[in-house]
């Protein structure tokens, strides 16, 4: 079977808005940039929704990152593909212990997933950023980086600049939700 690639449109807004012209147009301009894997990565992330739901530390922003998930070549959107997203915990670190922000979902009959978590930190030498990996059968497996479009920092950034042109930043609406912890 011909190995196929992924088009992969993420929104992240603590509202969860999806803008539907971020989603139409032509492969080209649609299709979303490979990044780097990084070295924080783990298998074996649970299925789940909320992938904070298990973070302890301080007070911090929530996000709600929504997307949906097209094959590149024919844009029909894909079903139970899978979803991988970790990313740095609002304190900076990534947890190499266990899960916190991290998780792995399916998508629907329309391609869509959602994840619950909270904003991360940055830390030194990186902008905002959340990892992905998108997998499914047949099709050429998806790592990339979601970065946040009003992030000064990532001009900066050498993995952001040396694949700018690839379409891998969100746009949020920010809220003043806060996880509250006890
Ligand atoms: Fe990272």
């Amino acid at each position: 079977m011909e190995r196929r690639n992924f088009l992969q449109k993420a929104l992240g807004s603590v509202l969860a808005i999806i803008q539907a012209s971020r989603l139409l147009g032509n492969s080209e301009a649609c299709t979303t940039g490979h990044d780097d894997e990084g070295p924080y990565f783990k298998a074996g992330a649970p299925f789940r929704k909320n992938i904070a739901v298990d973070y302890s530390g301080k007070d911090a922003e929530t996000l709600t990152l929504q997307g949906r998930v097209f094959g590149a070549c024919d844009q029909l959107e894909l079903e139970k593909a899978e979803i991988d997203l970790w990313h740095a915990h609002p304190s900076g670190d990534y947890d190499m212990d266990g899960f916190i922000c991290r998780g792995r979902q399916n998508s629907d009959g329309d391609g869509r997933y959602q994840f619950q978590t909270l904003m991360p930190a940055r830390y030194p030498g990186r902008p905002l950023h959340l990892h992905m990996k998108v997998t499914m059968p047949g099709y050429k497996t998806l790592t990339t980086q979601v970065y946040f479009a009003n992030d000064t920092q990532r001009k900066r950034d050498y993995l952001f600049r040396r694949n700018k042109g690839a379409d891998r930043s969100i746009g949020t609406k920010k809220t003043r939700n806060l996880h509250k912890t006890a």
